[in-house]
C-alpha cells in the first residue's frame, strides 16, 4: 500500500496548529503533525464512533492495552502485558505523572540534549532540576554518553528521562546502551522513563528496542509511555499508554491518581485501537515506505542546494536534524529562513545550547513541499545571509 501526502491546497483546509501559526505563504515544516491522510483503519473507526454519537468517557475497561501488546509483538518482537499498562492523554502528561511518583521536588532528572524541547518543562512541571547529559556525537551518529549519565547518577540524578527513538536526531538508541542504562540506573537507584511516541516510526533496517525489552534491569527500574498519535498523526485526539513491565513499577502507575486515566480522549482511545490493529500493519508499511524516500530525498536536496548543510539520515521518524553552520548564518538560522524563505522549521538551539546553528525539518510531507521548502531556502541564500542590521523587519 502506497501512502502519499495530500496536496498543498487539501492540507490547507486543516485548522490545525502546522497550517494555522503561520499566514499561507509559509510553507510550515515545524511542529510534529504529519501530511498524509488518516489510515483507512482509523477513519473507519472515527467515522463509526460519530455516527453513533460515542463521545462519552473512556470504558474502565478497553481493548487499548492488548491492542499495544499485539503491536508491539508484531512490530518490535516484544509483548508486555497489558495487565500493567495504564493509558493517560498524551505522552507528556504521562512523563510528568510518572515523574512525579518517582523524584521528589527538587532532584534532578537527566535528558540528552538536543532533545525534543518541552522535555525540558516537563521535568520542571514534575518538581524536578534538569540534568543535562548531550548526546555523544561519533562522528558518524549519536549515543547516549554512558560515563556522563553515570556522573550525573552518582552526584543524585534520580531519573532518565530517555527519548528513544530520540527527537531530533532520529537515533534509534542501541540494544546494547539502553541495557547499560538500565544497570547504572538500577545500581543508583534511578529510574529510566522511555519516551517511545516515535516508535513506530522506526525504519525496519534500524532495529528498534523498546527500553523495556533491553533486559532485567530495564524492567525493574523502567516506564515507557507510547502512543499511536506521531505515527499516525492523532496528537489532538489525546490518547498515550504508560508501560510497565514489573510488580514494582506497575504499583507505581496503580499509585496515579484515577483521573489521569480518565483524561484519555475517546477518539482518541478509538483511533489508537484501530492503529495498532493488524489491520493497519500495511499502511504503517507504507508509510515507512514514504518516510523512507523523503528522508533521502531530503539528503539529496540538501546535497544539491545547499551543500554546506550537514545532515545525517535518521533511523526513525520523519524529523531531520540540520546542522546549518557551515552557512554562517547565526545561532538560529530558522528566523532568517522563516522571514527570507517563506519556510517555517523548528528553532535548533529549542533543542538545548547543542542546538545553535540547527534547524529541524519535518519531512511528513510530499516531495513537491520539501523540494519547495528548500528551493526556496536556496534561493533566499544572499539574502539570509546578510546581516541582520540591513534587513528590513530584522530584529
Ligand atoms: C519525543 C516526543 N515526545 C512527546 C511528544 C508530544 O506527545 P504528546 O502530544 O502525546 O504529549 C512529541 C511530539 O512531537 C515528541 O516528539
Amino acid at each position: 500500500m502506497r501512502v502519499d501526502a495530500l496536496a498543498l491546497a487539501e492540507l490547507r483546509e486543516r485548522t490545525s496548529e502546522k497550517w494555522r501559526e503561520y499566514p499561507d505563504d509559509v510553507l510550515p515544516l515545524f511542529v510534529a503533525e504529519t501530511d498524509f491522510p488518516l489510515a483507512p483503519t482509523v477513519t473507519a473507526a472515527l467515522e463509526k464512533a460519530v455516527r453513533s454519537g460515542d463521545t462519552g468517557y473512556v470504558a474502565s475497561r478497553t481493548p487499548l492495552a492488548s491492542a499495544y501488546a499485539g503491536f508491539a509483538g508484531r512490530r518490535f518482537g516484544w509483548t508486555p502485558d497489558p495487565a500493567r499498562m495504564r493509558s493517560t492523554a498524551d505522552v507528556s502528561m504521562g512523563i510528568v505523572e510518572i515523574q512525579r511518583r518517582v523524584i521528589r521536588p527538587g532532584e534532578r532528572v537527566v535528558v540528552n540534549p538536543p532533545v525534543y524541547p518541552p522535555f525540558f518543562d516537563l521535568v520542571t512541571e514534575a518538581g524536578g532540576v534538569v540534568e543535562r547529559v548531550p548526546l555523544r556525537d561519533t562522528g558518524e551518529g549519536w549515543e547516549l554518553d554512558l560515563d556522563g549519565i553515570a556522573t550525573a547518577l552518582a552526584a543524585g540524578a534520580r531519573a532518565i528521562l530517555l527519548c528513544n527513538p530520540h527527537n531530533p536526531t532520529g537515533t534509534v538508541h542501541s540494544a546494547g546502551s539502553l541495557a547499560a542504562l538500565a544497570r547504572l540506573a538500577e545500581d543508583h537507584g534511578a529510574a529510566v522513563i522511555s519516551d517511545e511516541i516515535h516508535a513506530p516510526l522506526a525504519q525496519p533496517d534500524a532495529a528498534f528496542t523498546p527500553f523495556l525489552a533491553s533486559g532485567g534491569a530495564a524492567g525493574r527500574i523502567g516506564y515507557a509511555v507510547v502512543s499511536a498519535s506521531k505515527a499516525f498523526n492523532l496528537a489532538g485526539l489525546k490518547c498515550a499508554l504508560m508501560v510497565a513491565a514489573s510488580d514494582e513499577t506497575h504499583a507505581v502507575l496503580r499509585g496515579l491518581p484515577v483521573e489521569v486515566e480518565w483524561r484519555t480522549g475517546q477518539f482518541g482511545l478509538l483511533a489508537a485501537v484501530a492503529a495498532f490493529s493488524p489491520e493497519s500493519d500495511a499502511w504503517l508499511d507504507g508509510l515507512l515506505v514514504t518516510l523512507d524516500e523523503n528522508r533521502r530525498l531530503l539528503q539529496a536536496l540538501l546535497a544539491q542546494h545547499l551543500p554546506e548543510a550537514h545532515y545525517r539520515m535518521p533511523d526513525a521518524g520523519y524529523l531531520g536534524w540540520v546542522d546549518l553552520s557551515g552557512l554562517g548564518w547565526g545561532s538560529n538560522p530558522a528566523k532568517q529562513i522563516l522571514r527570507q524563505a517563506r519556510v517555517a522549521l523548528h528553532y535548533g538551539p529549542a533543542f538545548g545550547a547543542e542546538g545553535a546553528g540547527h534547524v529541524r525539518v519535518n519531512f511528513g510531507t510530499s516531495p513537491e513541499i520539501l523540494t519547495e521548502a528548500v528551493e526556496r531556502i536556496a534561493a533566499a541564500r544572499e539574502k539570509i545571509s546578510a546581516p541582520a542590521s540591513i534587513l528590513p523587519g530584522a530584529e
